[in-house]
């Protein structure tokens, strides 16, 4: 928890200062009762970090704007922080009492005008097979081939300013128990104004293909993300191989495996070195630092936090006599942020050490026969 915030609020605090002016406007309607209320002080306690103060948005969408509250009712805003959004950093939030959540939504509502929308019950009827035809033509290159969403996340600072909020997964099992067909139609026939979701009607669609869209939406129900269940599996936290090679020998193993992969290395130093007395670092531990541009640049695009582990590192160390490969295991990240996207890429990178440290301590062939 320590980790997340220290991570959390460096990325946070530009967002911050820049949303100030906006803020004004949006706290001014916030009324003083709201302000004070249980329902702003357990917003501010479990939402507000991701979300904004007054639901401005940050690693999370925003919540404020009023197209989004008028598309959705308060049932989908209390499914979504109970179940939260599996695979996607919304996390659920299973302890706080009915009364809580009611609060919470209470208080959201209160960003606008207060009002509940009411949404006809009647499931939308459409043919999916015509709304997969356009879906990939007009929604995949913002929610993704099969509805997984955009890259990163809530209000991005490497996305443009007018495309600056994230697109949401629409597969996602959290999504599709909290959205009802007709407040998925709504927001296609009306869009979002202030966020990169058009209104469909107003682009030329017909009410027909809309149906049909909303139907394929919700054929992905039946499509669950496979990787969405490996997200809360525990994983060692330092992958770490005996070597059988001398320390010296298993230093050039290991940067000629890096260098066969098509990765620079940036620099080595010595662990310790910076911190302990110059000329008194253990000369026995080795950091080898290392990346590719692109694997940096889609990181970092994917979320800024991945610079906590980006670079690459692999320290080889001897001690008493014993030669060892270690590194962090960058997939314990992954499971900690609840994001898939960052989970496959985390995935990536421990493929990545795990075959570096097999090529480096990988005996030849004689040695295995006569040992
Ligand atoms: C760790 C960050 C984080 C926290 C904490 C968090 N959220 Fe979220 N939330 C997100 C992200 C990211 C999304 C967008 C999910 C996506 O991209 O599919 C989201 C989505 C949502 C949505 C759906 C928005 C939409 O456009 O449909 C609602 C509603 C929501 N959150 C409410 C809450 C509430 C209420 C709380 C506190 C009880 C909360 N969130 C806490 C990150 C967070
Ligand atoms: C230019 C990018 C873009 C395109 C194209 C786009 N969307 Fe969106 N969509 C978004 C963004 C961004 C949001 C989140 C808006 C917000 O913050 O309320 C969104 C929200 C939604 C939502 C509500 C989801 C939620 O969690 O609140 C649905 C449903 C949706 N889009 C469906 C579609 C469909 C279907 C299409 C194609 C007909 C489409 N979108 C095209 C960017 C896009």
């Amino acid at each position: 928890m320590r980790f997340l915030k220290r991570a959390l609020f460096p990325a946070l605090m530009p967002l911050l200062v820049l949303l100030l002016s906006a803020c004004t406007e949006i706290r001014e309607r916030v009324s003083d009762r709201d302000v004070g209320s249980e329902g702003a002080r357990l917003y501010a306690l479990h939402c507000s970090a991701c979300h904004g103060d007054f639901g401005l948005g940050g690693v999370g969408v925003p919540l404020a704007l009023p197209d989004f509250l008028d598309s959705i009712s308060n049932r989908y805003i209390e499914v979504t922080i109970r179940t939260g959004r599996p695979g996607r950093v919304m996390p659920p939030f299973p302890r706080l009492s009915d009364e809580e959540v009611r609060a919470i939504v209470e208080y959201i509502r209160s960003f606008t005008h207060g009002r509940e929308p009411e949404f006809p019950p009647e499931p939308v009827v459409g043919d999916p097979k015509r709304g997969e035809r356009l879906y990939a033509g007009f929604c995949a290159k913002c929610h993704g081939a099969s509805g997984e969403g955009g890259k990163g996340t809530g209000l991005s600072f490497s996305r443009p300013r007018d495309l600056s909020i994230l697109a949401p997964a629409l597969n996602n099992p959290g999504y599709l128990a909290a959205a009802s067909d007709q407040m998925i139609k709504h927001t296609l026939m009306e869009g979002r104004r202030g966020t990169p979701m058009r209104s469909f009607l107003a682009k030329g669609l017909s009410e027909r293909d809309i149906d049909d869209l909303v139907s394929y939406i919700r054929s992905f129900q039946h499509r669950t993300p496979a990787d969405v269940a490996m997200l809360q599996r525990p994983v060692k936290a330092v992958l770490a191989r005996r070597s059988p090679y001398s320390y010296e020998r298993t230093l050039e193993r290991v940067r000629r495996s890096i260098a066969a992969k098509g990765l620079g290395i940036l620099r080595e130093e010595f662990l310790g070195e910076g911190i302990v007395e110059p000329g008194t670092e253990n000369a026995r531990q080795r950091v080898i630092y290392f990346v590719d541009l692109v694997m940096l640049s889609d990181g970092l695009a994917l979320d800024p936090r991945m610079g906590l582990f980006l670079p690459c590192r692999i320290t080889v160390v001897e001690q008493d006599g014993v030669v060892k490969l270690m590194a962090a295991n960058p997939q314990q990240y992954a499971a900690l942020f609840n994001n898939s996207a960052l989970n496959e890429f985390g995935r990536m990178l421990f493929r990545t050490y795990l075959s570096i440290f097999e090529e480096a301590t990988l005996r030849h062939e004689k040695a295995r026969c006569c040992s």
